[in-house]
């Protein structure tokens, strides 16, 4: 996957690029039907999905709203330039986002803001009856995981987690795999976020990567909230680009789930070292002590027996990798190195590179759409991702990645905190389900639809 630096070098490509592929037909050509949708924060992330709903026949933009005016304006263009039609427009402050919620003509929202927003607003837009997509990560705090299946079940509207790694094209083909019991027996997996966010944590206030050693009041986009959860929390702040997929993998909430889990952090020493060599000993940032562990390692335990081990590695030079490894009793796929081995396939103890297996099992969804997403982000992976979240709401049914993911997933953040802040003192995860994961039955993901 592309760095997020080279994400944002090729968007102004990409969205050139969208602007001239021809609309994806879904069927829906009666204006009447089509998926009205409300954007609430339209920053780096929203613009994407913008973007990417917008090159879609069946969606209609409705409204946006954002609390940045030049976000507004960024957006407004971006619809002009599609032939859209003007849509509502909220920024008059923090809360005007319910005033969006309020519109008949809203069927569906993208929330796509700060962290700390993202329960206050899933909640908000569940009660008003919006078919809710949700960035990642989903909630916060322990109490927040519960407040959106709370608010899920009491509403019965739905909450998608917008958890676009579900979607990577390695990540379906080895999903393909695990379903066909290529792996056997699961047994062990291994990911997590392993992604030098130096340049996103600090900037100048001005370009929202990769210059300056600024953060919150003084910084922009993610740089003005991110960091700051650096600065006071040692956790796994960012879990579910890694937990996600092997949640998929291992059936967690229909069937298995995460029982408990254990979580270690080094010393933090990356970001101010990274503030005195960019900015200088004497910028006054560089006294800061932050408080997140420059690499936090978790281990989950699940009710079927596996070990996930989950790390968060932000703060220091590194490539990027989301460290995949599954595992089971004929084999195992590691995503550094592109390395496959199958017991009776693979010569004996030697590694096959991954690439003809990931062919062979590509799956379904991108054999049938990958053309056409390769263009829409993060190598195409924000295409399905956005697609499932419009074909599950035109439909009105329980997305892929629900509220009892949303919950089980984040809950790895305020876990690996209590646990960190106790020695390593293993920590249980609470029954989102409320016991119904030993009935709910594994999503279909092996479907060519979306
Ligand atoms: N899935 C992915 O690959 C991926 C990639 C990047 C970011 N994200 C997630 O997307 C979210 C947004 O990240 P970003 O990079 O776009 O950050 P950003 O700071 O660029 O954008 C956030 C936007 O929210 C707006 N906002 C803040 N408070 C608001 C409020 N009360 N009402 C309306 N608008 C408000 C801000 O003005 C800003 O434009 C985060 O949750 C982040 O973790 C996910």
């Amino acid at each position: 996957m592309d760095s997020r630096r080279n994400f944002i070098k090729k968007t102004a490509i990409v969205s050139a690029g969208l602007a001239m592929t021809p609309k994806l037909s879904f069927g829906m050509g009666n204006s009447k039907q089509k998926l009205k949708i409300g954007m609430i924060g339209v920053g780096y992330r929203g613009i994407n999905h913008l973007n990417n709903v917008l090159n879609r026949d069946d969606v209609i933009v409705t409204a946006i709203c954002d609390t940045d005016p030049k976000r507004i304006e960024i957006s407004l263009d971006a619809i002009a330039k599609k032939g859209g039609k003007k849509p509502k427009v909220f920024s008059k402050d923090e809360y005007d986002y319910r005033n969006l919620l309020e519109l008949k003509n809203v069927d569906a929202v993208i929330i796509a803001t700060p962290w700390l927003w993202h329960t206050r607003m899933a909640k908000d837009a569940m009660k008003a009856g919006k078919y809710t997509g949700l960035e990642v990560s989903a909630a916060n705090t322990m109490e927040e995981c519960w407040d959106l299946v709370n608010v899920h079940e009491e509403t019965g509207t739905h909450l998608m987690i917008l958890e676009n790694v579900n979607y990577r094209r390695d990540v379906m083909a080895v999903l393909n795999m695990v379903k066909q019991n290529v792996f056997g027996e699961l047994v062990h997996f291994r990911c997590g976020y392993q992604h030098d966010l130096r340049f996103v944590k600090f900037n100048d206030g001005k370009t929202g990567y990769g210059k300056g050693v600024e953060f919150g009041d003084k910084g922009t986009s993610e740089a003005a909230w991110r960091t700051q959860h650096s600065l006071l929390r040692n956790a796994d702040v960012y879990p579910t680009h890694g937990a996600g997929p092997i949640a998929a993998m291992c059936d967690i909430n229909r069937g298995n789930r995460f029982t408990s889990l254990t979580s270690t952090a080094t010393k933090g020493i990356g970001l101010h070292d990274y503030i005195q060599k960019t900015g200088g000993k004497d910028h006054p940032n560089a006294k800061l002590k932050f408080k997140q562990g420059d690499v936090i390692t978790s281990t989950i335990e699940t009710a079927n027996g596996e070990s996930i081990i989950v790390t968060h590695d932000c703060n220091l030079p590194r490539p990027y990798s989301l460290g995949f490894r599954v595992q089971g009793s004929n084999g195992l796929w590691e995503v550094d190195g592109n390395r496959m081995y199958i017991e009776g396939i693979s010569d004996p103890h030697r590694w096959d590179d991954a690439s003809n297996w990931l062919k062979k099992y590509d799956h379904p969804l991108w054999q049938k759409y990958g053309e056409h997403a390769q263009g829409a982000g993060h190598g195409g992976m924000d295409w399905f991702v956005i697609n499932s979240f419009v074909e599950s709401a035109k439909l009105n049914i329980a997305p892929p990645m629900d509220a009892y993911d949303a919950a089980a997933w984040s809950a790895i953040t305020p876990l690996s905190e209590l646990s960190i802040e106790n020695n390593g003192e293993p920590q249980d995860f609470p029954d989102f389900t409320r016991g119904n994961w030993i009935k709910r039955a594994p999503y279909n993901w092996m479907k060519d639809t979306y």
